[in-house]
This record gives structure tokens, C-alpha cells and sequence, in this order.
């Protein structure tokens, strides 16, 4: 186990997933075990950690995949199992999977018996370096994204790179659009290697290595505001837009991975801060065509500007009937609670 100096909450890196997790159980000292797996990690990362002493096979649970499960009716299935299964408030849970089950499974051991402890095992990019870390968990609730939830720091996030090499592109890239977002709350030099990247050459091998470093820029906001209060809304570039795009996907029956919401609201958000808070148009032209080679261009036509600004109205970063966006007078330098016309953000919606 390799400690990350986080200062939010414990992390680690781990080589030896099993011989981690049993260290970390001999100090937790759990009255009974249970795993949360949804479909694609029951097939593709339980085997690397089923060796497991104290692990027995009925008390692994397994939920759909996908965030459009990420329900009331999948929540209540977890707490049904925990129960049926006994699980006290001395009981653990690891989640083991991506953003779907950390969230889920967070809010689950948050809230059953008013909270017991829980693992983060991370299997995607994005779960490694955002979902996991920081405390936020939840589901999603009558149509928006993270509606219900509760902020509650996993007992330890154990982060095992090589489950990166289980993910499609797809996957890899929906993970890479968060470390974007780090990169540009970060510092220039931090995104100048990311943007050096050569798309083609985006491996999980490759993102492995740059892992530890997008973990430590969001505990560095998340440390400082652990509730969102303030300067964590930073950690909300491009999902003010972006996460109206992922819910007005998933309402309209096509889908598309967080990650890609994201990037795709990233482009609208830096064209904000070009003209509201001043920020350099050569690097939003230059983040925007990135973008674009990797994401390709989103779908959403002025047609859906009544629904995308309806599901804006519900961010939880508003007050009142203001839309608050976190945008960025620099690389690293972000502004929070900045108030957007409809018209502003229509225009810059449109012109993508
Ligand atoms: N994913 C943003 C945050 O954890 O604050």
C-alpha cells in the first residue's frame, strides 16, 4: 500500500488489492464483510480480489451497471441485502466499481443504520480520480443527477491502476475529461502535459501514471472546503452545462458517459469565462479542439435549450432563481458563483 499525501481523507495506492484490503481489515476489525459489484466488475475485477479471507460469495452483491441505475430501487436493493444479510453497524462495505456503485454504495453505507464504514476499491478512471475521492455520495432522483446524497470520506479509497486495463476507450476517456477539468484547476504546466498528450496515444498505461497526481489536485480543493460551501464549487467546471447534457441524455433514452457530459460542458464554461471573467481565448480554442478530437461534438440542437436550461435551474449550486457557475479567470485561478443570463448561456450553447 502506498499512502498519496492527501489531507481530505485516506488514500492509497495499492499493487496487492487483496494483501491491502486485509491490513485495512485486521484495523477496521468488521463484524461481517460485504462487497458491492455491479455487472461489469462482478465479471471483470471480482476475481482479482475474490480470494479474499472473510469474503464469502453471499454477501457479494451485484446491481445493473450504468448511471441511469444509479436509483431509489437500486439503493433500497443494497440496504434490503445488508439487512437480510444481517450486516450491523459494525459491518463493512466495499464498493468495488466505477462512479455508479461508489456513489451508490457510499450512500447506502452513509445512511443504513445511520452510517457504517466503507472501502472504495475504484475500477475506472473516473472513479479513481473524482468519484471516489472526497465524500460525495448519492443517486440520482426524479430526473436529476446526484439529487439525493449525503457527504460521507470512505474509510480508505484503495486505488488498483492496473483495473484501468479492464476499460474500453470509451471509458478511459469519460475518466481523462475529469482529469481535464483538474488540469485547468490546476495549473498551466498541469494542462500543458495533458494537452500533450497525442489523443491516439491515450492508453490506460499511460493514465495510470497520472492518476496520483489529479487525486491530489481535488483533495486540495476538497480539503479546503470539504462541504462545497466555497472553493470546492470549483470542482464543478463544465458540470454546471454538463451535467444538464448527461440528464436530458438519459431522459431522451440515449445515454452518454459522464465523462463525455463533461467535457462537452467544458467548452460552453470556458467561453463563459472568455467573456465574463477574461479568460485567454487561445486556450479555450485550444481545450475546445482537443475536446473535440477526443469527444466528438455533442448532439443537443437549440431545440433542447427549454429542457437543457430547466435541468440547469435544478444545480445545486444555485440559489434562488440564479444559475451559479464556477468559471476561470486563468489556468488555476476559478471563480465561483458567477451568475449567467439565459441569453449568455444560450449563445454560448449554440455556437458550439
Ligand atoms: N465531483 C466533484 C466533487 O467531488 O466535488
Amino acid at each position: 500500500m502506498q499512502p498519496l499525501p492527501t489531507k481530505s481523507a485516506p488514500v492509497s495506492l495499492s499493487e496487492d488489492p487483496v494483501a491491502d484490503l486485509q491490513e485495512l481489515i485486521e484495523k477496521i476489525s468488521p463484524d461481517k464483510i460485504f462487497l458491492l459489484t455491479d455487472e461489469h466488475t462482478h465479471e471483470h475485477c471480482l476475481p482479482i480480489i475474490e480470494d479474499l479471507p472473510g469474503l464469502s460469495t453471499d454477501r457479494i452483491i451485484k446491481i445493473t451497471a450504468g448511471d441511469d441505475h444509479k436509483h431509489l430501487d437500486a439503493l433500497a436493493s443494497v440496504w434490503q441485502f445488508l439487512s437480510a444479510g444481517g450486516a450491523s453497524r459494525h459491518s463493512l462495505l466495499i464498493n468495488l466499481g466505477g462512479g455508479m456503485p461508489c456513489d451508490l454504495g457510499g450512500f447506502a453505507a452513509a445512511s443504513y443504520k445511520r452510517g457504517i464504514p466503507f472501502i472504495n476499491l475504484p475500477t475506472t478512471l473516473l472513479s479513481m480520480v473524482d468519484a471516489s475521492v472526497g465524500g460525495k455520495t448519492g443517486i440520482n432522483f426524479n430526473g436529476f443527477k446526484n439529487e439525493i446524497g449525503a457527504f460521507r470520506i470512505a474509510d480508505m479509497v484503495l486505488i488498483h491502476t492496473p483495473f484501468l486495463n479492464t476499460l474500453d476507450r470509451e471509458n478511459l476517456l469519460s475518466g481523462y475529461a475529469e482529469m481535464l477539468k483538474h488540469a485547468l484547476i490546476d495549473k498551466p504546466e498541469t494542462l500543458e502535459k495533458l494537452l500533450d498528450i497525442d489523443p491516439s496515444a491515450i492508453s490506460a498505461d499511460k493514465l495510470a501514471g497520472l492518476v496520483a497526481e489529479s487525486v491530489l489536485v481535488k483533495d486540495r480543493y476538497v480539503e479546503s472546503d470539504p462541504l462545497e460551501g466555497g472553493i470546492r464549487k470549483a470542482l464543478n467546471l463544465g458540470h454546471t452545462i454538463g451535467h444538464a447534457f448527461e440528464s436530458l441524455a438519459m431522459k431522451q433514452g440515449k445515454p452518454v458517459l459522464h465523462g463525455y457530459a463533461v467535457a462537452w460542458g467544458i467548452i460552453p464554461e470556458l467561453k463563459l469565462a472568455v467573456t465574463k471573467q477574461g479568460f485567454s481565448k487561445d486556450i479555450s480554442e485550444k481545450v475546445e479542439s482537443y475536446i473535440d478530437e477526443l469527444y466528438g461534438v455533442h448532439s443537443f440542437t437549440n431545440d433542447d435549450s427549454d429542457n437543457l436550461y430547466q435541468l440547469m435551474q435544478h444545480d445545486k449550486k444555485n440559489r434562488g432563481n440564479r444559475i451559479n457557475f464556477t468559471l476561470l479567470s486563468r489556468v488555476g485561478e476559478p471563480v465561483i458563483d458567477v451568475d449567467c443570463s439565459r441569453e449568455e448561456i444560450e449563445a454560448v450553447i449554440s455556437s458550439q
